[in-house]
């Protein structure tokens, strides 16, 4: 048998590590400039640590793909992918917009300096306090999800107020069916086949102060094949009329979260968007694209420290780390695959077969199955990538571990933008 390949091929040769990542001549990892092992030390374990770069240059390539192709347009940060104030404050810096889907979204677009024009609210039961939190701010367009919003969200209304009317196409992407948006049987939106987009449609025209703006469609999230883009545009064609000022195709690019993971390029993927668009809509409309993971998703690692190592001879070894599903909880939700490298041995080769486990008190706390580590022991960093989106969002204190914090890393300083939780904070909303 030959030996694997060393961890630096998968750090520095494939899309699964924040742009720029590499190993350093201590052999260690380094992301952003910095030094990963150096950060555990410093900053403790877990913690999701970006490499801010690589976030700037993902927003930037989504705004000059579009650029190229159309001169009306917006990209839309989908916020639930890292909701955090510094993320935000990053796509307002970059000139993105912003999708929130709450209120508390809502707040943490606002405190991160998005102007209220630039945001979209979604939501498929937004209640009457996201509605009226929307209202006092001056959102600049809510996308409207169901009848019974139509009217709460009119009644609450003294003035005009752009909607966008979010449709399911029809379409299933292929991908796993908790994040399948576009099919006709969702919770989402209104259908095309069955009729009621076009009475959405009727309705928002017929109510005193919604302004129909445009449409809204996503089919689902880390998709690789492109085709259902056209299918879902295609749909839309020719729904709205005059009105459809404004195109939202939503956001769903998959990344790499496997060393052999391809996905499409951000370029071909709003080629393909933006050329759907272009073939079926006359006039062309305003394109917004609406990406999470594909801004966020890469540019981010989780860094643990490995406690225990137990062997079972002729079963498996399990390299227990100090976090788990309550800040990944992609593997137990998803199904979701992992890799994961020993950070303080970068440049060698990963030959120990092992199982990386969360610290929880559930079997199913599993982070990667069958990994590939380099002789793995008690006291090393051991690292996931590709953490960097709904990791943060999906966070819990299970167990009453604390949520780790988030490091913004760039050409070799490192800050702070989320600071870890303490015990006191697990109890700070306890009344007695
Ligand atoms: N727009 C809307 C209306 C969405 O619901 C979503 C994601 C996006 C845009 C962004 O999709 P993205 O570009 O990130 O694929 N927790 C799951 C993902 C749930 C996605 C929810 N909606 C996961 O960890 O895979």
């Amino acid at each position: 048998m030959s030996a694997p390949p060393s961890q630096t091929n998968l750090v520095e040769g494939t899309a699964v590590f924040p742009i720029g990542s590499r190993v350093n001549d201590r052999g260690h990892l380094e992301v952003g400039g910095c030094d990963v092992v150096e950060l555990a030390s410093e900053y403790g374990t877990p913690a999701y640590i970006y490499a801010e770069d690589d976030v700037r240059a993902r927003a930037r390539a989504y705004l000059d793909a579009l650029r190229a192709r159309t001169d009306d347009f917006e990209v839309l940060f989908a916020s639930k992918a890292a909701p955090f104030t510094a993320a935000y404050a990053l796509c307002s810096e970059e000139g993105l917009s912003v999708d929130v889907a709450s209120g508390g979204e809502l707040y943490m677009a606002l405190r991160g300096g998005f102007d209220p024009e630039r945001i979209y609210l979604h939501g498929n039961n937004k209640t009457e306090a996201d509605l009226a939190a929307a209202i006092e701010a001056g959102v600049g367009h809510v996308i409207v999800d169901s009848f019974d919003e139509i009217a709460r969200l009119d009644s609450m209304l003294d003035r005009p107020q752009e909607v966008l009317i979010r449709v399911t196409p029809g379409i299933k992407a292929d991908t796993h069916s908790y994040i399948q948006t576009g099919q006709l049987d969702s919770k989402f939106g209104f259908g095309l086949e069955d009729g009621l987009a076009a009475r959405a449609i009727d309705e928002v025209r017929a109510s005193r102060h919604l302004r129909l703006v445009g449409l809204h469609a996503h089919i689902g999230s880390q998709i690789f094949g492109l085709e259902p883009y056209t299918h879902a545009i295609e749909a839309l064609a020719g729904l709205a009329g005059d009105d459809c000022r404004i195109l939202n195709v939503g956001g769903g690019l998959g990344i790499a979260y496997l060393a052999a993971d391809e996905p499409p390029s951000i370029d071909a993927y709003v080629g393909v968007k933006v050329e759907g668009v272009r073939r079926v809509f006359d006039p062309v409309p305003r394109i917004l694209i609406e990406p999470g993971r594909s801004l966020f998703g890469n540019a981010g690692i989780t860094a643990y420290r490995v406690g225990t190592v137990k062997e079972i001879p002729g079963v498996r070894t399990y390299v227990a780390v100090d976090g788990g599903m309550s800040d990944n909880l992609r593997p137990m939700l998803y199904g979701a695959r992992y890799e994961a490298i020993v950070a303080d041995r970068a440049a060698d080769a990963p030959d120990a077969p092992a199982t990386v486990a969360g610290m929880h008190c559930e079997s199913g706390d599993i982070l990667v199955r069958d990994a590939l580590l380099a002789a793995p022991r008690p006291g090393d960093v051991l690292v996931t990538p590709a953490t960097g989106a709904y990791g943060y969002g999906l966070a819990s204190n299970y167990n009453g571990l604390t949520r780790p914090p988030v490091i913004f890393c760039r050409d070799g300083d490192a800050r702070v933008v989320v600071r870890r939780e303490t015990h006191e904070d697990l109890v700070a909303r306890d009344v007695s």
